[in-house]
C-alpha cells in the first residue's frame, strides 16, 4: 500500500517535470522566432536604405518622433503675424522681392532661399532652419566671430544668392529673421534636433570623381537643371528649376560649394522629391555628382577674410592656405578621412 502511494507520487513529479520542460522548450523556440524575424525588420528601418514595403507601414509612426515645424495656420496667433508671414513669403519667393527684377530691391541672383532650404526651411534634412533660433548668436569659424541670425542670413545672400547684403534694420531682414525664429521656436536653447540642416555623409575612401559625376548628372539631373546647368525659367522670370552653375548660380564662397554640403543635400533631396526616407542616390553617386557640379564655372568671391583661424577650416574647403600638409586638390575632392585623422593627431 505504502509502496504504491510512493510510486504514484514519483509518477506525478515526473509528469510535472516533463510539462515544465515542454513549456521551456516552447518559450525557447518562440524567442528564436522573434529574434530571427523581428530584428532584421527593425534594422531595415533606419532610413539609410531604400524603404521596403514592410517598413512603409512604420513610417507614420516614425515621423511623429521626427522634428516638425510648427503649423503655419498658427502664425496668426503670434505677436507679429504679418511680419512672420512676410518673412515666409520672402524665403519662398525671394526672387519676386529681391531678384534681378525684384519688387523691393534688385540685390540677389534670382534664386529663392527655398531652392536650398526646402519647404520654406522646414523639410527634415532638407537644410531646414530648426536649429537656428536655438543656437544663434554663435561663434563661427568662417568669420572668426559671433554671428547673429541677421549676419548668417546676409552670408547666404552674399554667397548662395551672390547678392548684396541687406541692411539689418530693413523690414525684409526683420521679417526673415522673425520667420526663421518662428520655425525653431519649440526647440530648447542650445539644442539641435535630429533632422536639422543637412545630413553628413560618410567620407569615401577615394577622391570624388567628376567624370563619374558627369554621367550621373546626365542620367539623374539634366532633365530639370538643363544641359549647361542653367536651370529653367518660368514665364514670370522665376526659376522652375534653379541653376547649378554659371553666372546665375551660387558663388565659390557658398556652403554648397563644399563637396560635403552638396553631397549631403543632394543625397536626401534630389532628384526633386527624394527625401530622407526615400533617397534615390547612393553615397558614391552623391559625392561624384557634387564633384562634377562644383568643377563647373560659377561666380567668384573674395574670400581673403574667411577662416581667419586656419585650423578651423573644414577639411573640404577647396582654397588654401591650410594648417595641414594636404594640397587644394585633396581638400576639394578628398579622400577626406586622412585629413580628418591628421587633424585629430594635431589635437
Ligand atoms: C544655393 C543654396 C542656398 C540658398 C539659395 C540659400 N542658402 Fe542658406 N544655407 C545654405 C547652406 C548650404 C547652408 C549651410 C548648411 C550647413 O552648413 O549645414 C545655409 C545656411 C543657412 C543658415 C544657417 C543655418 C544653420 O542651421 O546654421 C541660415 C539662417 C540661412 N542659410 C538662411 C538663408 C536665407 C534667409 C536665404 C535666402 C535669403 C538662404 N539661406 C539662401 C544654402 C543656401
Ligand atoms: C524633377 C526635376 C529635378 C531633378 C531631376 C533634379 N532636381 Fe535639383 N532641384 C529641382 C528643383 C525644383 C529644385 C528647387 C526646389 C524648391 O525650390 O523647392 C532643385 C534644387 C536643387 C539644388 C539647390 C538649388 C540650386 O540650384 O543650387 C541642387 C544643388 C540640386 N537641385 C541638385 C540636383 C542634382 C545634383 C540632381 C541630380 C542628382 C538634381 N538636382 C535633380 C528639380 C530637380
Amino acid at each position: 500500500m505504502l509502496e504504491e502511494n510512493q510510486n504514484k507520487y514519483y509518477l506525478e513529479v515526473i509528469t510535472r517535470l516533463i510539462n515544465v520542460i515542454i513549456i521551456l522548450l516552447i518559450v525557447i523556440v518562440l524567442m528564436g522566432v522573434i529574434h530571427f524575424t523581428g530584428l532584421p525588420k527593425f534594422k531595415k528601418n533606419t532610413g539609410d536604405v531604400g524603404m521596403s514595403e514592410k517598413s512603409a507601414a512604420r513610417t507614420d509612426q516614425k515621423k511623429t518622433s521626427h522634428w516638425q515645424a510648427p503649423d503655419t495656420n498658427e502664425i496668426k496667433n503670434e505677436n507679429q503675424p504679418e511680419l512672420i508671414a512676410y518673412g515666409r513669403r520672402l524665403i519662398v519667393s525671394t526672387s519676386f522681392y529681391l531678384g534681378p527684377h525684384g519688387q523691393v530691391s534688385k540685390t540677389a541672383n534670382g534664386m529663392n532661399c527655398q531652392n536650398c532650404h526646402l519647404e520654406a526651411g522646414t523639410k527634415y534634412f532638407g537644410n531646414n532652419y530648426s536649429a537656428v533660433s536655438s543656437t544663434y548668436p554663435k561663434f563661427r569659424e568662417r568669420s572668426g566671430g559671433i554671428e547673429t541670425i541677421q549676419k548668417r542670413v546676409n552670408d547666404c545672400i552674399e554667397r548662395s544668392l551672390n547678392g548684396k547684403a541687406l541692411d539689418s534694420s530693413s523690414k525684409e531682414m526683420q521679417a526673415m529673421v522673425a520667420y526663421i525664429k518662428w520655425v525653431g521656436k519649440e526647440v530648447p536653447r542650445k539644442e539641435k534636433p535630429e533632422g536639422a540642416g543637412i545630413k553628413d555623409l560618410a567620407y569615401l575612401d577615394r577622391p570624388a570623381d567628376p567624370q563619374r559625376g558627369k554621367e550621373i548628372y546626365a542620367l539623374r539631373c539634366k532633365s530639370c537643371h538643363a544641359n549647361g546647368g542653367e536651370g529653367k525659367l518660368n514665364s514670370d522670370g522665376s526659376y522652375l528649376y534653379p541653376p547649378l552653375w554659371g553666372e546665375h548660380s551660387y558663388n565659390i564662397g557658398a556652403g554648397l560649394y563644399r563637396l560635403s554640403r552638396f553631397a549631403g543635400y543632394v543625397k536626401y533631396n534630389m532628384p526633386n522629391g527624394a527625401d530622407f526616407e526615400n533617397p534615390q542616390l547612393s553615397d558614391e553617386e552623391a559625392w561624384d555628382v557634387a564633384a562634377f557640379v562644383n568643377s563647373q564655372p560659377r561666380p567668384k568671391k573674395d574670400l581673403k577674410k574667411d577662416w581667419p583661424n586656419l585650423a578651423g577650416k573644414p577639411v573640404d574647403h577647396p582654397f588654401g592656405p591650410y594648417a595641414d600638409p594636404f594640397n587644394e586638390q585633396q581638400h576639394k575632392y578628398g579622400p577626406f578621412e586622412p585629413i580628418a585623422q591628421a587633424r585629430k593627431k594635431e589635437k
